[in-house]
């Protein structure tokens, strides 16, 4: 695609160096205004058509990840809110989970320390705005507090996760549409048969730390549904295929036990240019049916890394994974849910980590979600909204767990 634009400097170089600085605010006006300009960025997008709308009409929830620090609470009790932030995700979701604030790491300051600020006002956004909410996540072996090594051991591990658990899961009982309780357990590269991530809590207290999770949750809150939730298990690829027997070992060990589990949650973080998803996703989610339990879309985006060309390409590109994808799995029945992992390219894990996978060749920004960084839809929007109004429509939910 010719470049244009400044003349002392191409797209793509200021694009390198604003990445360089670690930004998307770096990128000046005539950059972001070329990164943005979308086709889609003139549709409407507010209430009857929004992607919360849009989901409802077919019984479903849409939603996305959500930094609670970001938003501006006090404005929507107030009626005044003018947050771009705080009303894209007022109006767009159904659902919302936090991407970081119900963790490990944003809710234990110390090892008897709780500091529940942000779950707090992501609750009372939530409230205001009529939307369900995810709890992410009770047990994961990332995003530990800095304490943890020294301080759990063999003989408090278990005291530890169960306490955790219960002062959570305890705080929001009957508030929570969802848990997920353990987060991305099964890594078959570790090397055990039964197919378990070596992780701090595998150590500690041994492979029933995962049961034990989902039992002490159950009692802290009976009314949630208690979710085990991973990545890398969408693909027909050798290794995904391999993953995804993995987790269904593990879901079967946990219904012949008699566990508390009560949906899978499949994070769909999808790669633009790789393989795509098919037959071995839908058998996945039939066999989950078998066993009951539903299938959440929990964390969908989009990675355009090494997608060719402009912003026209890669949205082109991303809306269609959208598109396929969600066609695929909304079509199951005992799929009720769907988040994106975010819903603004300004705010994408994507545009924050600092991994070559996730850094673009050409030095610009990611594009991985239905908003661009200016709040503006993208082509990926129309394609989430059209996913939607194609799935066949479900039964009204009653509350809980029914
Ligand atoms: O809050 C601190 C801040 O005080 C500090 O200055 C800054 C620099 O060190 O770090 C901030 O914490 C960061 C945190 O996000 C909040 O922004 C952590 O370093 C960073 O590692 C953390 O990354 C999150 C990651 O999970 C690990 O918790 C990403 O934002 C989040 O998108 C990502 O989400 C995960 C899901 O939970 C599970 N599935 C995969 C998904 C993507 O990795």
């Amino acid at each position: 695609m010719a470049e244009t634009g400044n003349p002392e400097m191409t797209r793509r170089q200021f694009g390198r160096a604003a990445l360089a600085l670690g930004t998307a605010a770096a990128l000046p006006g005539w950059l972001r205004a070329q990164q943005n300009a979308a086709p889609a960025a003139s549709v409407s997008v507010s209430g009857p058509d929004s992607l919360r709308a849009h989901a409802a009409a077919r019984g479903l929830l849409y939603g996305t990840a959500v930094n609670p620090a970001l938003l501006d609470v006090d404005g929507v009790a107030a009626g005044n809110a003018s947050d771009g932030y705080t009303l894209l995700i007022k109006e767009q979701a159904g659902i919302v989970v936090a991407e970081g604030a119900m963790k490990w790491a944003a809710l234990r300051p110390g090892p008897s320390i709780f500091d529940f600020t942000m779950a707090d006002k992501l609750m009372r956004f939530a409230g205001l705005a009529g939307q369900r909410v995810r709890g992410h996540n009770l047990c994961w072996h990332e995003a530990l507090p800095s304490w943890f090594k020294s301080t759990v051991n063999e003989s408090n591990a278990r005291t530890h996760l169960t306490q955790h658990i219960q002062a959570v899961a305890g705080r929001y009982r009957g508030q929570i549409h969802s848990w997920d309780v353990v987060n991305e357990a099964i890594n078959p590269g570790d090397g055990r048969p039964d197919g378990l991530r070596k992780t701090p809590w595998l150590e500690l207290i041994g492979p029933d730390y995962i049961e034990l999770a989902f039992r002490t949750a159950a009692d802290a809150d009976p009314h949630a549904r208690l979710t085990y939730n991973d990545y890398g298990i969408e693909l027909d690829t050798p290794e995904q295929t391999r993953k995804r027997e993995l987790v269904l070992q593990l879901l079967r060990r946990f219904k012949d036990n008699r566990v508390p589990i009560h949906a899978v949650g499949v994070q769909s973080h999808i790669q633009a240019d790789g393989p795509q998803p098919g037959a071995g996703l839908q058998r996945f989610i039939h066999e989950a049916a078998r066993m009951g339990l539903e299938v959440y879309v929990t964390e969908m985006d989009v990675n355009t890394r090494s997608v060719a060309g402009g912003p026209e390409a890669q949205d082109a590109a991303v809306a269609q994974v959208y598109r396929d994808y969600l066609s695929i799995v909304l079509a199951e029945p005992n799929v009720p849910i769907a988040l994106t992992w975010g819903i603004t390219d300004a705010h994408s894990w994507l545009n924050e980590i600092n991994e070559p996978w996730a850094k673009r060749q050409d030095g610009s920004l990611q594009r991985p979600l239905p908003f661009n960084d200016d709040l503006k839809p993208t082509p990926a929007f129309l394609a989430l909204r059209a996913a939607l109004d194609s799935a066949p429509p479900r039964r009204k939910r009653r509350s809980g767990r029914e």
